[in-house]
């Protein structure tokens, strides 16, 4: 018996879907124990926006070990982290005219939401939450209580004061209406001191919402002194393009959650940023041991400056969606008589098949051709595609053709 099924709890999940045992990745490529090569659209649930061991950030990691640079540090100044806070004014906040300040929290884009929570809920007196269906906003209680797309799932964690709106992709007079009555409501006796929204939702099925509608919520939020915290932490650092999924909306959020890809080689790391004017924390308020990871300061530093001094990744990435979105159209077509429905937003996109053992048999076939992806959305319906933003075209294609081969099989065994 294997130390996995010996001794490793039941939880484990993606090692049900993906039973191998791997080794190196380079990439877009992971390669298993018996040298089995892999194509990863899965890119670590988002996590690995950058590729698997990108060079560049190698080089900056195994150089800061091996020069014996601090590695934990908490939250006291280091070379790594003035760098990194510098890199983010620089290349993120001021080109986009954000007056924000960054608060580091521990590394995981559930205790950078918790943080966004309680200090909404610190500003504004208010503890009720406003989120939407089909979000995920991570495992800890809280965050667990509002990811609506937990419900239903074997999940104790159920705190009474939040609601969920329906999600919205093109908005009418209807869902604006029932917002604004939502905001100025009480729930579970509470009044709503913060909205919480995935811009272009990530495990709800890869859908943004209406930018029109983000403009609403600013809105009605302003007009409430009501908290707009923009989850960003599967759709930002790229995934859809710009480097916030929220640009070109007008959703001005107050506090931006971020993580996964932040540091650029999928190392631990989470922060928020915080309108300057909300920074209301008291020192040591909201604390955390892991807040100071230095080689993730270090690597998310130089993927700045290697990624964000132009706009080319932005419109690489734009570019490569519209691909992936036209072969999933052609599934649609050839496969699912047009039933199928293409959604995302620049390369977090998604194939709604509408039926949850076809989505899942589709992802097997997938890994039966050595690709990587996974199911997503209500009722795990929707065959999620996260590729690295940096894939070269050629294995964007070739994930494409074994996607469609997948689709083609699983379609063809009913
Ligand atoms: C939008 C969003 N928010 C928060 C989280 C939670 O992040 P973590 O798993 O690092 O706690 C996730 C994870 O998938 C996510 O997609």
């Amino acid at each position: 018996m294997s130390p996995f099924d010996e001794i490793e709890s039941n939880v484990r999940y993606y090692c049900r879907r993906w039973p191998a045992v791997f080794s190196t990745a380079r990439g877009s490529t992971i390669v298993d124990e018996d040298g089995v090569e892999y194509l990863d659209f899965f890119a670590g649930a988002g996590a690995l926006s950058y590729g698997h061991n990108n060079p560049v950030l190698v080089d900056v990691a195994i150089e800061h070990l091996r020069a014996g640079k601090i590695l934990h540090s908490l939250d006291t100044f280091t070379v790594e982290k003035r760098r990194f806070l510098d890199a983010m004014q620089r290349h993120v906040l001021a080109p986009r005219q954000l007056d924000m300040v960054i608060q580091t929290v521990g590394p995981t884009g559930a205790t950078a939401v918790e943080a966004a929570l309680q200090l909404a809920q610190r500003i504004t007196g208010h503890r009720a939450v406003v989120g939407f269906a089909g979000s995920y906003h991570g495992m800890t209680y809280r965050a667990a209580s509002i990811s609506a797309s937990m419900a239903g799932r074997a999940t104790s964690a159920h705190l009474k004061d939040f609601v969920a709106l329906p999600f919205v992709a093109n908005v009418t007079e209807a869902d604006l209406e029932l917002l604004d009555r939502t905001l100025r409501s009480a729930v579970d006796g509470q009044r709503i001191g913060a909205v919480i929204i995935e811009p272009t939702q990530g495990e709800g099925g890869a859908r943004p919402f209406d930018p029109a509608y983000l403009g609403a919520i600013r809105e009605i939020a302003r007009e409430l002194g009501i908290l707009v915290i923009a989850d960003e932490v599967q759709a930002g650092v790229g995934r859809t393009g710009p480097f916030f999924s929220f640009e070109g909306s007008a959703l001005d959020p107050d506090i931006v959650c971020v993580s996964k890809s932040i540091s650029g080689l999928g190392l631990p790391m989470a922060l928020n940023l915080i309108r300057r004017g909300l920074d209301a924390w008291t020192p040591g308020e909201f604390s955390g041991t892991f807040r100071g990871n230095n080689l993730a300061f270090a690597t998310s530093a130089a993927m700045l400056e290697t990624y964000w001094t132009d706009s080319n990744l932005e419109k690489g990435t734009e570019q490569r969606g519209l691909v992936v979105r036209a072969g999933l159209e052609d599934m649609s077509r050839q496969y699912g008589n047009g039933s199928f429905v293409v959604r995302g937003n620049g390369l977090l996109c998604g194939l709604d098949v509408r039926d949850t053992q076809l989505a899942t048999d589709i992802a097997e076939a997938a890994f039966g051709r050595r690709l990587i992806v996974e199911t997503c959305g209500a009722g795990d319906t929707t065959v999620k595609l996260l590729p690295a933003l940096v894939i070269d075209e050629e294995q964007l294609a070739d994930g494409l053709t074994r996607l469609g081969d997948a689709v083609a099989q699983a379609c063809s065994a009913r």
